[in-house]
């Protein structure tokens, strides 16, 4: 029984062959998926993704790199209004708020790429926080997208809230903030690139109950796929790799880390 907690199944690249992306999964054992918005527009088309063979879950949230179109404040505050409409519409099916965060990236290479004003930067934590209120007032999980920001994204609103910080490559120290924080640690097929060691020696240091299964798909395909695209079976992966750092059969790492998707979505 395994769990991808992170796809964007609604992507125009699963068009063609969605019900086949479907069996696949099934057929590595999956039993549900979580399908993650980005945007007003996403976490509405995540919604609408329904399949008679896996669960489907959603979550609803705006990416911080959406901040290029919501400029202003009250940009922000009317999307805010608009995802929890959507949420009184389709309480059940969606069990978190997400994905949100902070994104200071601004490109691979240093020497032509001009870092985030602060302006940016500020428009982004106005809309991570904003999301940050919205997750206290539904009682629902984050699920919280950091990159190159990690100075920044502990935040104080997040006291008294939890969630997984998605996708992680922050370092050993970075995740041992995030489990103080009472937060669990999302791994995505990255945890397969021979180079990743480190991200192995955190799920070799945490605790076996604060580590959750995704795939980001159609992002970061394992190492086996690297060049295509990604998607829910291949959560497969991690769960092997997990299996393998742990000294654990497949079967109970499949379990344990569904076990842990269950306490924190509220999935069956
Ligand atoms: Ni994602």
């Amino acid at each position: 029984m395994l769990i991808d907690t992170h796809a964007h199944l609604y992507y125009d690249s699963f068009k063609d062959d969605f019900d086949a992306v479907i069996k696949r999964a099934k057929d590595a054992g999956l039993k549900t998926i979580i399908n993650i918005g980005t945007d007003l527009e996403t976490s509405k088309k995540a919604l609408e993704l329904e399949n008679p063979e896996i669960s489907f879950y959603s979550s609803i949230g705006i990416h911080p790199e959406d901040t290029i179109n919501l400029t202003t404040s009250e940009s922000i505050h009317e999307h805010i209004k608009k995802l929890e409409q959507l949420y009184q519409i389709h309480t059940g099916k969606i069990i978190a708020i997400g994905e949100c965060g902070l994104d200071y990236f601004t490109g691979r290479d240093p020497e032509v790429s001009t870092p985030l004003s602060p302006e940016a930067k500020k428009l982004q934590h106005e809309l991570f926080v904003s999301q940050i209120e919205l997750a206290k007032k539904l009682n629902l999980p984050l699920i919280i997208h950091c990159r190159d920001a990690w100075d920044d994204i502990f935040l104080p609103e997040l006291e008294g809230t939890t969630g997984v910080f998605h996708s992680f490559t922050g370092s050993p120290e970075i995740a041992q903030k995030v489990l103080d924080l009472g937060y669990y640690i999302g791994l995505s097929c990255p945890v397969t690139y021979p180079k990743n060691d480190y991200l192995r020696q955190i799920i070799t240091d945490a605790p076996l109950e604060k580590l959750l299964t995704e795939t980001d798909c159609p992002f970061l395909p394992p190492q086996t796929m690297r060049g295509h695209r990604n998607e829910p079976a291949n959560v497969a992966e991690v769960v092997r790799v997990i299996a393998e750092v742990r000294n654990l059969s497949f079967e109970e790492a499949a379990e344990k880390t569904y076990k842990n998707a269950q306490k924190l979505f509220s999935v069956v």
